[in-house]
C-alpha cells in the first residue's frame, strides 16, 4: 500500500489545532493533579498569633460544625456561629474536649433573619479567617410562584445576604492585617437547577459571583492580604442532607478537610474534594441539557424517597 503523503503545512496545522482544543481540558487535568497531588494548604499561613481566630458560620452542625474542628486541631481559636445555643454548647463542649488549649465562643444569630449590623462583637478578636458556610433551604413542595414569600426572604438572607453583609463587616478589620482569608461554601445549586429550589439555587449564584468581585477587588483594587475562596460543593453527607456515601458523596469531616486542604491552591473558585472535582470536569463534556435532566432526576427521587 503507498503511504498517504500529508502536506507538512497540513500536518502542522492539525497539530495545531488539536493542541488548541485540548489545551482547556489539559490544563484542567493538570491543575487537578496539581491540587491533589503536590500543593500543600496554605492555611498555616493565617494562624498569626495564638490569638488567631476562624469565625466559622453555621457551625452547630453538618459541614460548619467539621471545618470547626478541623481549625481547632490546627491551632485556631474559633467563633463558632449558628441560630441555636444548645446547639452551639454542644458543639462548644466537643471542641473543648479535644483538649487543644483553643478558646471557642459563641456567636448566636439567625442568618435567614433580616441583616442587622454586627456593632462591636468582633472588634478586639484577630479574626484572620472567616468561613461564610451557613446555607441551605427546606426543598419546598410547591412551584416558586406558590412559595411564601417569608420563605423565600429567608433563604435568600441565608444563603445569599448574610454571608454578604457580613464579609462586608469584618472586610475593615481583615485588611488590618497582614494576611487574611475568607472562604465561601458554595454549591452546584448555583450552577444548575433543581425542582422548586429557585430561591436557593438563585442564592448561591449569587454568592459565586460576589465571592468573585470580592477576589478581584481585594487583589487589584485594594491590594490588601486578603485571600478569597469560593469551594464549589457537591454531594456531602450531613445531618440535613442524608445521601448515601460514596466516591462522589464525603462524609462533613472529609469534606472539611478537603476545604482545607484547597487553601492557596491558586483559584479564587476551586471543587475541594476530589469526586466533586472530577464530576465537575465530566459535566462539561457533556450536554447542559443532560446533566440538568439527571440532576433534576437525581432530586425528584430523593424527594420520593423523603414522602
Ligand atoms: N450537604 C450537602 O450536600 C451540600 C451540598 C452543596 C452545598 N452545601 C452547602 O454547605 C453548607 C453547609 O451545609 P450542610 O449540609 O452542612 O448543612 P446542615 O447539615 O443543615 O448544617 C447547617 C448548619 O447551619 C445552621 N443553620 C441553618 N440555618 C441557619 C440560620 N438561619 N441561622 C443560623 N444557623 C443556621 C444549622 O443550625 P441548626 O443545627 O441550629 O439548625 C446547622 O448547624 C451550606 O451552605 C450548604 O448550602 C451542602
Amino acid at each position: 500500500m503507498l503511504p498517504v503523503l500529508i502536506p507538512q503545512w497540513l500536518a502542522l496545522a492539525s497539530l495545531l489545532t488539536t493542541t488548541l482544543l485540548l489545551y482547556p481540558s489539559i490544563r484542567t487535568i493538570l491543575f487537578f493533579l496539581h491540587h491533589h497531588l503536590l500543593h500543600r494548604s496554605a492555611l498555616p499561613r493565617y494562624l498569626l498569633s495564638s490569638n488567631s481566630y476562624a469565625l466559622i458560620t453555621g457551625a452547630s452542625g453538618g459541614i460548619g460544625r467539621s471545618l470547626a474542628k478541623e481549625l481547632i486541631e490546627r491551632g485556631f481559636n474559633v467563633v463558632l456561629h449558628g441560630r441555636s445555643l444548645k446547639n452551639l454548647q454542644e458543639v462548644q463542649r466537643e471542641l473543648d474536649a479535644l483538649g487543644t488549649g483553643r478558646e471557642v465562643r459563641l456567636w448566636v444569630r439567625d442568618a435567614a433573619a433580616p441583616w442587622e449590623p454586627v456593632g462591636d462583637a468582633f472588634d478586639k478578636l484577630e479574626i484572620t479567617v472567616l468561613v461564610n458556610c451557613v446555607g441551605g433551604t427546606e426543598p419546598p413542595t410547591v412551584l416558586f410562584d406558590q412559595q411564601d414569600p417569608a420563605y423565600l426572604a429567608g433563604v435568600v438572607n441565608t444563603n445569599a445576604l448574610f454571608p454578604f453583609h457580613l464579609t462586608g463587616a469584618l472586610l475593615p478589620q481583615l485588611r488590618l492585617l497582614p494576611r487574611a482569608l475568607v472562604l465561601f461554601i458554595g454549591s452546584k445549586a448555583g450552577e444548575f437547577p433543581a425542582p422548586r429550589l429557585a430561591g436557593y439555587c438563585s442564592s448561591k449564584a449569587f454568592l459565586e459571583l460576589f465571592a468573585r468581585c470580592m477576589d478581584a477587588d481585594e487583589r487589584l483594587s485594594a491590594h490588601s492580604g486578603v485571600s478569597v475562596q469560593f469551594l464549589q460543593t457537591g454531594r456531602v453527607r450531613t445531618k440535613s442532607h442524608l445521601f448515601e456515601k460514596g466516591w462522589d458523596v464525603p462524609s462533613a469531616d472529609e469534606y472539611a478537610r478537603a476545604a482545607l486542604h484547597a487553601v492557596g491552591v491558586g483559584r479564587w473558585k476551586v471543587h475541594p474534594y476530589w469526586g466533586h472535582g472530577l464530576m465537575g470536569g465530566a459535566m462539561t463534556l457533556v450536554s447542559a441539557g443532560f446533566v440538568e435532566r439527571k440532576i433534576w432526576s437525581m432530586n425528584m427521587s430523593l424527594e420520593e424517597k423523603r414522602e
